[in-house]
């Protein structure tokens, strides 16, 4: 299966700000990943990461705006930049993107950034008031409009004791970035998927108790919604059915939101036929009887109300047994927290679906509501063994699992 990331060369532009340390992990992992690094450092940026150990992470020579006046003749700036496949800025901090949205060109970084046939990812970086000043987000709109990509700011807190947006994107999520990227190019003007219909559930459900209350989970819909722009990003006709979620709309999908685990099944049933479906919803597997039409109140020495519980629909489990309309390929995610295999594969045969995404969500990895995930898919021929990915990479393998799924079926058609 390929990766996106193997001998992609990186040209790394690290900043001044606080953030220049997440650099070190993002350019262990890129090389992780098989991509090779070349590093980048402002004058501001060595105020806060030494040139030596972005070197030894590299593995490669450090550039810094002293090499322009002084070490040109090793290389020039336009091989510098032309060299790589991409271009990221992490920091991006408030200072660099405003020089680059008026096109600036007086030191290196500037000028590698001008002189560019590639693209650009920016990861910004700043004080909450720098980022929302009218000023960043003129010069953010500017270096949207000129193709410029973005991964962040996240929400937080930060350095200077402050709470709001301008965190940088953590390097998980700046290499899910890195990897759509290339994964985008790959298919460019290619659908590969055109013509097949994928359905997936995504989120959380939640279970009302009252008017005001809720039985939830703690799902964020990270993956269900990566799986969906990625069946997408091929040409796949998606119909996406999520829970509540705090995620964008991803782009390119037919969107339908619901609740509860009833509307969630009725939604999956309206939109049948489906060559595929994924079910990677943490659907609640419970709900109350009966849900109060009032806010339940709380009286003075009555005693704490007790909930009664029936079970939701399975929807993998309905979607797996239709008698007609049933998908052609049902994978259902198996959530589990000890004996990850052993589960899983009893899953797979009492839902009845064709594979299963088997992964570790015990507290300890941190998968639930995180970036990375590591799965195992269970399929009737055994186990394939995935390495720790960004759940976007998650996402991406496995939409290329089903385009061989659906080539081979062509083929021997
Ligand atoms: N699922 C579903 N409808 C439900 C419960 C689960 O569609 N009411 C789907 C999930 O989307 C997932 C798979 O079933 O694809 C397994 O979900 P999981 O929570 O791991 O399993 P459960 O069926 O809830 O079993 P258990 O809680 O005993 O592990």
């Amino acid at each position: 299966m390929s990766d996106h990331l193997q001998n992609r060369r990186i040209l790394l532009i690290v900043g001044g700000g606080i953030a220049a340390y997440k650099c070190l992990e993002l350019i262990r992992r890129l090389r992780e990943r098989g991509a090779s690094v070349r590093v980048v450092l402002t004058a501001a940026g060595a105020e806060f990461v030494t040139k030596l150990s972005l070197g030894t992470l590299s593995g490669d020579k450090v550039y810094t705006d002293l090499f322009d006046l002084t070490d040109t003749a090793a290389i020039g700036h336009i091989e510098l930049s032309r060299d790589a496949d991409l271009l990221v800025v992490a920091p991006a901090t408030a200072d660099l993107m405003a020089k680059m949205a008026a096109g600036l060109a007086g030191d290196l970084v500037t000028t590698l950034l001008l002189a560019t046939d590639k693209k650009v990812l920016i990861a910004p970086a700043m004080n909450v008031r720098m980022w929302t000043h009218r000023a960043t987000q003129r010069n953010l709109e500017q270096l949207m409009a000129d193709g410029i990509h973005i991964v962040g700011p996240n929400e937080g807190e930060m350095a200077c004791n402050e709470f709001g947006y301008g965190r940088m994107a953590e390097p998980a999520e700046i290499l899910a970035a890195i990897e759509a990227h290339f994964s985008e190019l790959e298919f460019e003007g290619e659908q590969p998927l055109k013509g097949v219909h994928a359905l997936i559930t995504s989120g959380p459900t939640h279970e009302p108790i009252d008017p005001v209350r809720y039985l939830a989970n703690r799902s964020s819909g990270k993956q269900g919604h990566a799986i969906a722009t990625a069946l997408a990003r091929m040409g796949a006709d998606v119909t996406l059915v999520s829970g509540p979620t705090n995620l964008p709309d991803p782009a390119g999908v037919t969107l339908k939101r619901v609740e509860t685990a009833r509307e969630m099944l009725v939604a999956c049933e309206a939109a049948l036929p489906a060559d595929v479906a994924i079910c990677a919803a943490a659907v609640a597997d419970w709900r109350v009887d009966v849900d109060a039409t009032q806010k339940i109140k709380k009286e003075p020495g009555a005693s704490a109300p007790s909930l009664t519980l029936v079970e939701n629909p399975d929807i993998l489990a309905t979607l797996s047994k239709l008698k007609t309309k049933r998908p052609t390929l049902v994978i259902g995610f198996a959530a589990e927290t000890e004996k990850v295999i052993e589960h899983a594969v009893a899953k797979r045969l009492r839902k009845g679906c064709d594979w299963i995404v088997a992964n570790d969500v015990s507290p300890e990895t941190g998968v639930m509501g995180g970036e990375l995930n590591t799965v195992h898919l269970i399929t009737a021929e055994g186990q394939e063994d995935w390495p720790l990915l960004p759940k976007q990479a998650v996402a991406e393998r496995l939409a290329r699992r089903i385009l061989a799924y659906f080539d081979s079926k062509k083929a021997k058609a």
